[in-house]
């Protein structure tokens, strides 16, 4: 194996860019060429690969977003285009592919393999933590952090006013980073999609547990109530509460890698590059406690990964 690609795809995650200078010193000291695609599938289709090198990815360990840019790609969806894909990287000369992102990336990935035999490892950047196979996703960790401190922020408002707020944080499919805020931050109530939220119960909390009339409540965007929005509509016309929302969006993507998001992305860049050197393909490299781990990519999406049911009952008791 002479020349491997790197890519980042999907919702962008701090530590995206710590770990494409894991991969390209890793494969250099491999004695192995590194190229990025840019802007992600997008780049791959169009042919823009640039060559990686020690310079190049010099002073990106602690910036956030990426500087292989990403994107969401739903030409992939179509089969012609995956075909046309495949040509950039043959005529690229790539021997192996590392596809750092979510579900969405690691299906694109899983059927370059299955159609075209293209030897590629997928890597967890997403800050939903929402992969099967590993503890924690590149991206995560920094994201609970940078919510944790707003939430803190609006907290003080909250309590000097004797408000109910209702914050929604990201997390599509999955309330993890909604749960270890909300536990974090002492919400009196947080609504995930693993949980039925019930608005009776929430409005009890809100009367009974709220201190001084002040209730901060985490919604996980994902929940089937639809989001903080609509929850909040739901209190106000059913008690005639008013909560105050926020939304924190896309705040939560971006900002410097905390450090255990950079070693998280060193380490899975260093083992994809060994993985792929290895022969290996398919596979996502994650992390389960101490150790590595390589799971077929079907199972990252096909099995679920549930929220620690240790802090839904968290955030029940210390209400
Ligand atoms: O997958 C990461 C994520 O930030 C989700 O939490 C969120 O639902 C989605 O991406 C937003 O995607 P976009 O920025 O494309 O709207």
């Amino acid at each position: 194996m002479k020349r491997i690609a790197v890519f980042t795809s999907g919702g962008d995650a701090p530590g995206m860019n710590a770990h494409v200078r894991a991969i390209e010193r890793t494969a250099e000291k491999r004695g192995v060429e590194t190229i990025g695609i840019v802007g992600g599938y997008s780049g791959m289709l169009n042919g823009h690969f640039e060559l990686l090198d020690r310079i190049r990815t010099a002073n990106i360990l602690d910036r956030g977003g990426t500087i292989l840019k990403t994107s969401r790609c739903p030409e992939f969806h179509d089969a012609d285009q995956r075909a046309a894909a495949v040509q950039q990287l043959r005529k690229h000369g790539i021997d192996g592919v590392v596809a750092c992102g979510g579900d969405g990336t690691f299906h694109g990935a899983h059927l370059l393999h299955v159609e075209h035999g293209i030897r590629i490892v997928g890597t967890p950047g997403t800050i939903d933590n929402d992969l099967f196979g590993t503890d924690y996703t590149i991206g995560y960790d920094t994201a609970i952090n940078t919510a944790a401190v707003a939430i803190d922020r609006i907290r003080d408002t909250a309590d000097s006013h004797g408000r109910v707020f209702f914050v929604e944080v990201m997390g599509r499919h999955a309330g993890f980073i909604a749960m270890d805020v909300g536990v974090a931050c002492g919400a009196e109530y947080v609504a995930v999609p693993e949980t039925l939220t019930d608005v009776e119960v929430l409005y009890e909390r809100i009367v009974t547990q709220g201190l001084d009339k002040r209730t901060v409540v985490i919604v996980g965007e994902g929940d089937e109530s639809g989001g903080a929005m609509q929850l909040a509509q739901r209190l106000e016309s059913r008690y005639g509460i008013a909560p105050k929302v926020t939304i924190l969006g896309h705040v939560q993507r971006g900002g410097a890698p905390t450090v255990r998001d950079r070693v998280l992305a060193a380490r899975l860049g260093a083992a994809a590059v060994d993985a792929l050197l290895e022969g290996q393909s398919d596979v996502m490299v994650g992390q389960a406690g101490p150790d590595l781990t390589y799971v077929p990519l079907e199972a990252t999406w096909e099995t679920h990964k549930a929220v620690p049911s240790y802090l839904i009952d968290l955030s029940t008791l210390l209400v």
